[in-house]
């Protein structure tokens, strides 16, 4: 098992494939990102061994991110490849979307287990707003490919930004009533490219859920099972749940059980982490098995115990969220 510095078993692990994306998200990436050098981004063999030295050391749960991780050429191949190795138990992929129509099925067939698809608007000209990028009907055209593929139920993630796309979140829950998708709301947190974050703009779960709850009672007291970081709310009425993600206003750090790779192949104990641990170099360098696993227990052992967002000495990480992996 890997255990950190505070008791937290590490059982799921983040694995960015690519820091490329088409679409430019004002919270994720600065408007002209510098990609990373296509050598220092790891190959399906790299990922797929850091795959199976993580099963070794205990790791069950697995998610593809990015950037936008279709961007990378023949992902189902790499989800075959890591479907398949024993003692995956989860397989889930974040992704926004765009490609899907085409790539839903194909992912299904190669054992992709689950599906998060982003989408922080339903209008149009908003998603321009956000995104700096056309899409949202290809969107669209992705969830309902997604859905038809057996990607059920669908979980959606919408970053909520006040005075972005705020005036939203009633709407989303409504569609995930009548849709019975999975709706996950984001707290908006400081790992945007051009120095957008602010306080004021963090709507926070609470405020959310509130907005929800007036328009479709909620059951506010029993927050369900804490899997992934959501608290899951269920509807008076039965028709579904809503989930809200509060890494800001209520950090839930003292329960995190996952670490991520960045697409360069560097070990993150968290989203804010101010250091990272090189897995690259030393497997491009010839290091065995046992020496890159003895590398992440190490980093594991080092886990820092929050994020303190909230602290007065709080600094950004070095990288945004398009670099690290969402
Ligand atoms: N704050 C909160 N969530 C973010 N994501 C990306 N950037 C941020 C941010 N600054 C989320 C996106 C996507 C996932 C990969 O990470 O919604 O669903
Ligand atoms: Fe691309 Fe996702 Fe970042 Fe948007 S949030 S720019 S879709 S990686």
């Amino acid at each position: 098992m890997l255990v950190d510095g505070f008791g937290r078993v590490v059982t799921n692990l983040r694995i960015s494939v690519t820091d490329r994306c088409n679409l430019r998200c004002t919270y994720c990436m600065p408007a002209e990102p510098e990609w990373m050098p296509r050598a220092d981004i790891l190959s399906f063999e790299e990922i797929g061994r850091l795959v199976r030295v993580a099963v070794s050391l205990g790791i069950t749960d697995f998610r593809l991110t990015g950037g936008e991780p279709t961007s990378r050429k023949d992902l189902p191949a790499l989800v075959r490849s890591i479907a398949d190795v024993p003692g995956v138990k989860d397989l889930a992929l974040t992704t926004n979307g765009i490609l899907l129509s085409r790539l839903a099925a194909p992912l299904r067939e190669a054992g992709l287990h689950r599906l998060n698809v982003s989408l922080d608007t339903l209008k149009g000209e908003k998603f321009v707003h956000i995104a700096r990028r056309d899409g949202f009907r290809s969107v669209w055209e992705g969830l309902e490919a997604a859905e038809k593929a057996g990607f059920r139920p669908l979980k959606i993630n919408m970053v909520v930004m006040r005075g972005v796309n705020d005036d939203e979140v009633v709407d989303f829950a409504g569609l995930a009533r009548e849709r019975d998708w999975r709706l996950r709301f984001i707290e908006f947190m400081p790992l945007d490219g051009d120095g957008l974050w602010s306080r004021n703009q963090v709507v926070p779960g609470r405020e959310i859920l509130d907005r929800i709850h007036a328009r479709w009672p909620l059951d506010l007291s029993a927050s369900g099972p804490l899997r992934d970081p959501a608290r899951v709310y269920r509807f008076l009425d039965g028709r579904g749940d809503v989930g809200v993600i509060a890494s800001v206003s209520e950090p839930f750090c003292g329960s995190c059980d996952r670490v991520r790779v960045t697409p360069d192949g560097k070990l993150r104990t968290c989203l804010f982490s101010t250091w990272e641990t090189d897995l690259k170099g030393p497997m491009r360098a010839g290091a065995s098995d046992a020496e890159v696993a003895a590398l992440v227990r190490g980093a594991v052992a080092r886990k820092e115990a929050g994020h303190g967002i909230n602290r007065d000495d709080f600094v950004k990480p070095g990288r945004t969220m398009h670099a690290i992996g969402g």
